[in-house]
C-alpha cells in the first residue's frame, strides 16, 4: 500500500487570513475570552504542576480566575478563585499557599478545602443566610493523559477531543520524566503561536537546522478538537514506519508508531494542536507539550515542558532539550516579528497553502464556529 491521499479540507482555496483586529483589538479578545475560552476545555498544567494535598494555588484561565485546591485526602477540585462575600480574591494569580483552610484576606470568611465555607465570622444575622449556601463556585476539571484542562462551566460534559487524540494513545507519555519546565511572557497574541504550531510551511525558513531532507511528508488532518500532523517516511523501513506511511490514527496497526527508534531530535514526530490551546510534540523517546495562556490582546505566556523516557540515553535528551529551545526561540522570534504587523493594523489579506497550511485552516474554521463569524 502507498502513501495515503488526505483529503483537501472544503473551503480551503477560498480562505483567508484573519484581520488584524482578531490580533490586536481589546474588543475582538473580550469576544474570544467569552465566547473561546470561556466555552472550551482550556488546557492549564501537567498534572505534576497541581498543587499538593493540603495546598493550593491560584491562576487564571482565558480571564477566569480559578483556584486549584488539592485537600488532604489528595482529590484535586478547581473553583472560581472568588470570595462569595464581596468578590475578592481567596489567592494572588500564581501565587501558592498551604493550611487546613482558606481564610480570604479582606474579612476573613473561611473556607474548608472542598470549597464549602465554614464560617462567616462578624457577618451578623443577614436574612435567609446559610453558610451551606455559600461554597465557592466550582469550575470544571479533568486530566487528559498527563494535562489538566479547566472549564468555566463546572456542568460542561468531559472534553471529546474527536477521533484523531488516539494518534498517541500507545505512547508511554504519564511514565516520562520532565527534563525541561519553562514559561515566559512573550509579545504576541495567543493565536500567533497556536498558527505558526500548525504549520511546517515555515520549517525551512525559520529552522533551517532542521533535517529536512525528502525522507518523509508531513501530512495534516483535522477532526473535532484535534488536528493531527505527522513525519510520515515516504520509505518506511520498519513496522514503526509502514504504520506512518500506510494508516491513519485509529486504524489497526497504528500502535506500532510508539515502537520507532530514532537517533535524532525532530524525527518520527506526532504533532497535535488540541484546540484551543495545547500544542504535542510525540516522538518515540521524548515528547514536549506546550500551552498558551492569554496575558492581554498582545500578551501571552508560553508554558513549556520536554519529557523523556525513563532511562532515555542522557547525550540524547540533552540534544532534545538544545535542539527544542533553539526551534522554540526561532519561532518565537517570527512571532512577536508577525504580532508587529497585526499592532500596525496592517491585514495581509493573505491566502493559505493549500496543502502546507490545512491546520492554519481548520483553527480558524473552529475559531469562526465559535465566534459565528462566517
Ligand atoms: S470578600 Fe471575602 S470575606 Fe469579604
Ligand atoms: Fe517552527
Amino acid at each position: 500500500m502507498g502513501t495515503r491521499d488526505i483529503a483537501e479540507p472544503e473551503g480551503i482555496r477560498q480562505a483567508r487570513t484573519l484581520p488584524a483586529a482578531w490580533y490586536s483589538s481589546p474588543y475582538h479578545h473580550e469576544r474570544e475570552l467569552l465566547r473561546v475560552w470561556s466555552a472550551q476545555w482550556v488546557c492549564i498544567g501537567d498534572a505534576l504542576d497541581m498543587p499538593e494535598p493540603g495546598s493550593w494555588r491560584a491562576l487564571t484561565a482565558g480571564r477566569a480566575p480559578v483556584l486549584l485546591v488539592r485537600d488532604r485526602d489528595g482529590e484535586l477540585r478547581a473553583f472560581l478563585n472568588v470570595c462569595r462575600h464581596r468578590a475578592s480574591p481567596l489567592c494572588e494569580p500564581g501565587a501558592s499557599a498551604s493550611g487546613a483552610a482558606l481564610t480570604c484576606p479582606y474579612h476573613a470568611w473561611l473556607y474548608r478545602l472542598d470549597g464549602s465555607l465554614a464560617r462567616a465570622q462578624g457577618v451578623g444575622e443577614p436574612e435567609g443566610f446559610d453558610v451551606a449556601d455559600y461554597s465557592l463556585k466550582p469550575v470544571g476539571l479533568v486530566t487528559w493523559r498527563r494535562w489538566v484542562f479547566v472549564h468555566a462551566d463546572a456542568t460542561a460534559t468531559a472534553p471529546d477531543f474527536g477521533p484523531l487524540a488516539v494518534a498517541i494513545d500507545a505512547f508511554d507519555l504519564e511514565a516520562m520524566d520532565i527534563v525541561l519546565a519553562e514559561s515566559d511572557e512573550r509579545s504576541f497574541n495567543w493565536k500567533v503561536l497556536v498558527e505558526n504550531y500548525s504549520e511546517n510551511y515555515h520549517t525551512p525558513f525559520v529552522h533551517p537546522e532542521i533535517d529536512n531532507s525528502n525522507s518523509h511528508d508531513y501530512p495534516m488532518v483535522g477532526d473535532g478538537l484535534v488536528l493531527y500532523a505527522w513525519d510520515r517516511p515516504l520509505q518506511p523501513n520498519d513496522a514503526a514506519g509502514r504504520a506512518m506511511n500506510e494508516l491513519l490514527p485509529g486504524e489497526p496497526g497504528w500502535e506500532a508508531v510508539a515502537m520507532a527508534t530514532t537517533g535524532q531530535p525532530y524525527d518520527r514526530g506526532s504533532y497535535l494542536t488540541v484546540f484551543p490551546n495545547l500544542m504535542l510534540n510525540v516522538f518515540p523517546d521524548a515528547a514536549l507539550a506546550m500551552w498558551v495562556e492569554p496575558l492581554t490582546v498582545k500578551r501571552s505566556v508560553v508554558h513549556r515542558r520536554l519529557y523523556a523516557r525513563k532511562g532515555a540515553d542522557r547525550a540524547a535528551v540533552a540534544a532534545n532539550v538544545a535542539a527544542h529551545r533553539l526551534v522554540h526561540l526561532q519561532d518565537v522570534e517570527i512571532c512577536q516579528r508577525v504580532q508587529r504587523s497585526h499592532d500596525a493594523g496592517i491585514d495581509a489579506d493573505g491566502v493559505l497553502a493549500t496543502v502546507e497550511e490545512r491546520g492554519v485552516f481548520w483553527f480558524h474554521e473552529q475559531l469562526r464556529t465559535l465566534l459565528a463569524i462566517p
